[in-house]
């Protein structure tokens, strides 16, 4: 009787800490518009870091990169933005990104969010909404 009441008693604290944490929008968990600047300039250092990644962005202008991406973050997780950058499939279009360029990219973005301390839950509100872009990046 005792190990139900504590299961149950865990089951209600689960519940909270969920209803808690959605309750709150994930670019607030983020940290706003200043913490997404965080998250993009650790992603970016990274991306440096990546001999699998790297290459792809040997000609890109950084900074429109960095714009655009805190832009899309931004506006996917609920803030006050519009993204203006192009689409999915056609900036990724002719590059022929794989699974393993795709799941090292993401690998670099769960890096960088561990570099600035995001808790678990929030990295994993962000890359839920980010897998289903796959089908657009890759193998275009
Ligand atoms: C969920 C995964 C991804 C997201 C959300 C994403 C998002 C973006 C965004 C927002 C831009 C800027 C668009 C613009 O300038 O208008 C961009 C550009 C770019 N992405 Fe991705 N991307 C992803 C995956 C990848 C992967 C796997 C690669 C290659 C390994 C890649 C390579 C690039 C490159 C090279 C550019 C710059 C293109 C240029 O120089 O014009 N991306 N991406």
């Amino acid at each position: 009787m005792k190990f139900i009441i504590l299961v149950l008693t865990l089951l209600i604290a689960a519940c909270s800490v969920n209803q808690s944490s959605n309750h709150e929008s994930l670019y607030q968990a983020l940290g706003a518009t200043s913490g997404i600047e965080k998250l993009t300039d650790a992603f970016i250092e990274q991306i440096q870091y990546d001999p699998l990644v790297m290459p792809y962005f040997f000609e890109t202008d950084v900074a429109r990169f960095k714009e655009k991406f805190m832009e899309q973050i931004c506006e996917i997780s609920g803030g006050p933005c519009n993204y203006t950058g192009d689409g999915m499939q056609d900036i990724h279009g002719g590059m022929m990104i794989n699974e393993n360029h795709f799941n090292a990219l993401v690998n670099d973005l769960i890096l960088a969010m561990e570099a600035i301390d995001l808790p678990t839950s929030t990295q994993n509100r962000l890359l839920v909404l980010l897998a289903p872009m796959r089908e657009d990046i890759i193998y275009r």
